[in-house]
């Protein structure tokens, strides 16, 4: 085990046939048919000219070694092969032009295509997959997934120009072609034997540079863990090993693609000689030796480049599959066909005998009942891991759950559109995050439309507007990408002002003062108390300020409501709310102050 864990592991199991993978693949292709015409088109061209040029050489050599040469046909037969290599170039210019226009934008639609699908996801996709492997699969597989498209049209291109060539071969001298035909079983020999050595090697490549993306992302994500531990050096060693292992993989790849070459050149240079002798012998003339030296150029070197292309290939598929397994991944949370917007709840709340878990293993709530009244301040609490959060996430439809319902208005929430839905909760959550950007943005995030005023009143509320105004760039001081620059409490602060700010019938509090201090902590409670009038409020808290003022207390326990009540009829019953405030609140209740104190 390791923090690169994720990234040494492959759980990739192949779950599309060939046949589902292709037919996937022509359909992407689908838009760019435009490009993918005009690129045969000039491959076909191209074919042409390789079969035409040899020909014009046979043509003006069999002319210079004759007894009368004619110097007319001889130029016009150079020019016209010259125009022919023009027009090879030309094709062959224009064909990677179409390549380079489309194959950018079929690898930009995939990654747009992953990219959403990602948003699309609920939580429980991104409990299942790591951040990292998810990075590497829109970075690196997409491209890599692209890049076949190129491979595809120029193997293509090869097949045509060799078969073409070959035809030809017949066409003049089939004993000679016969010869060069007999290269073709110990190619195949040779791509046979090679193939599976190119494809491990390619593969373990392709997983190399994935693995050095996740844990290029993962060691960011949990530097401070890093830091606070003194592991630094052994990640970095352990990064050392996976740069390593990408660095031997690469040199396999690189050895193994030159293997092919000198070995293929043998052969291409055996037939080479076998033709001259064999053609010499034959008495054929020297125009028809040289086609047969230019074609067998033409014909080989097609051939190399078909070496390379199943195990690209499989590796280019192996990486749409990947890109499949986001596409073809459905959240659990789904918006109904017939879901509606929700206008404006009032904000009643049941959990109706909900039952949910995480994994199937640990169930978190079975049969849980629980109804939250319009306007009431709800406050929740229990030991980590009670379930708090759990129940505020099914709530907030970040998680499905199996059975049971949640009404809101006494409707059920699934029958709400996702968006609509969501809008109306205001939540500041256990975890808090600030977008890259400024104070400003991270508070307008739900409501753009809202003024200064609007913000600064918000920010008074949670008691952030001092801090704020002493920032020598206000409202437009940039915070980073975990919300670096400001201190865990005033990032609580930001966003729980992001939340006042929507103005939300549901106020969802988990844990949104838990880093701020006692004195700012009892200032929000002041103005919060006009805030949620009008309210409901669930307000998950660990400070007993927070909890004696709301209008009902519930202990939970292993993920069911154990006791409910008052602050006071709580104490009175001694149970375990009692016994809870004995071990965490007492402290803080003014009465204890005071007889410590005294
Ligand atoms: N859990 C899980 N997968 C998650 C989140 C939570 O399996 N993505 C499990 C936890 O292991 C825990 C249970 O769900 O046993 C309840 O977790 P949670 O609702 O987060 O507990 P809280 O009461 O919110 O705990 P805390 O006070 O620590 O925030
Ligand atoms: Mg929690």
């Amino acid at each position: 085990m390791g923090l690169f864990s994720s990234s040494m592991r492959d759980k990739h199991e192949r779950n599309y046939s060939d046949k589902e993978l292709f037919k996937r693949y022509a359909k992407r292709l689908k838009p760019f048919k435009k490009n993918i015409v005009l690129i045969a088109s000039f491959m076909i061209v191209q074919a042409i000219a390789a079969v035409i040029a040899p020909l014009l050489a046979g043509f003006v050599t069999d002319e210079m070694t004759s007894s009368n040469p004619r110097f007319v046909w001889v130029i016009l037969a150079a020019v016209g092969f010259l125009i022919l290599y023009l027009f090879n170039w030309g094709a062959f210019s224009m064909q990677q032009a179409q390549s380079g226009k489309y194959v950018p934008f079929f690898l930009e639609d995939l990654r747009l295509e992953l990219f959403s699908k990602l948003q699309e996801q609920d939580m429980t996709f991104f409990d299942e997959h790591m951040s990292g492997k998810l990075n590497s699969i829109v970075v690196n597989d997409t491209l890599d997934f692209s890049n076949t498209a190129i491979l595809i049209s120029n193997t293509v291109g090869s097949l045509v120009i060799s078969l073409g060539t070959l035809g030809f071969l017949f066409y003049f001298n089939y004993i000679l072609a016969l010869i060069t035909l007999a290269a073709i079983p110990v190619l195949f020999i040779l791509m046979y034997t090679l193939r599976n050595l190119a494809k491990r090697v390619s593969k373990s490549y392709r997983e190399a540079i994935g693995s050095v993306n996740s844990a290029m992302v993962e060691a960011i994500e949990g530097i401070q863990i890093s830091k606070s531990f003194g592991q630094e050096i052994s990640i970095a060693s352990q990064f050392e090993d996976i740069n390593e292992n990408y660095f031997r993989s690469w040199m396999r790849l690189t050895a193994t693609t030159h293997f092919w070459r000198p070995l293929l050149n043998t052969v291409a240079s055996v037939i080479l000689c076998l033709v001259l002798y064999f053609g010499i012998n034959m008495g054929i003339t020297a125009g028809t030796l040289v086609i047969f030296v230019l074609y067998l150029e033409s014909f080989f070197s097609p051939v190399m480049q078909l070496a390379r292309f199943f195990p690209e290939l499989s590796a280019g598929m192996a990486a749409f599959e990947r890109c499949l397994s986001i596409v073809d991944s459905n959240p659990l949370v789904q918006q109904k066909p017939d879901a509606q917007p929700i206008e404006e709840i009032k904000g009643k709340i049941q959990f109706e005998n909900v039952n949910f878990w995480y994994d199937q293993d640990n169930v978190i709530f079975k049969d849980l009942n629980l109804t939250i009244h319009k306007g009431e301040k709800l406050a929740i609490v229990g030991h980590t891991g009670a379930g708090k959060t759990s129940l505020v996430s099914l709530l907030s439809r970040y998680y499905e759950y199996q059975g049971g319902d949640i009404l809101i208005d006494g409707q059920s929430i699934r029958s709400y559109t996702l968006e609509s839905y969501r809008k109306q909760l205001g939540k500041v959550e256990q975890d808090v995050y600030l977008f890259p950007g400024t104070i400003k943005e991270n508070i307008l995030y739900g409501r753009e439309n809202a003024s200064d005023e609007d913000i600064w009143r918000v920010l008074e509320i949670v008691q952030a507007s001092d801090f704020v105004h002493r920032l020598p760039n206000g409202l437009d001081t940039k915070v980073g990408d975990r919300g670096s620059d400001l201190s865990v409490g005033q990032r609580q602060l930001i966003s729980f002002a992001r939340a006042i700010l929507l103005d939300p019938k549901v106020l969802i509090l988990d844990e949104a003062t838990s880093s701020v201090d006692a004195y700012t902590e009892a200032m929000i409670q002041e103005a919060l108390e006009k805030i949620l009038e009008e309210r409901t409020a669930i307000i998950v808290a660990h400070r007993l300020s927070t909890i004696v003022n709301a209008d009902r207390i519930i202990v939970m326990e292993d993920g069911d409501v154990v006791e409910e009540g008052t602050h006071e009829e709580l104490l009175a019953q001694k149970g375990k709310y009692a016994s809870l405030y004995n071990q965490y609140f007492v402290h803080q209740s003014l009465e204890w102050q005071e007889q410590t104190i005294s």
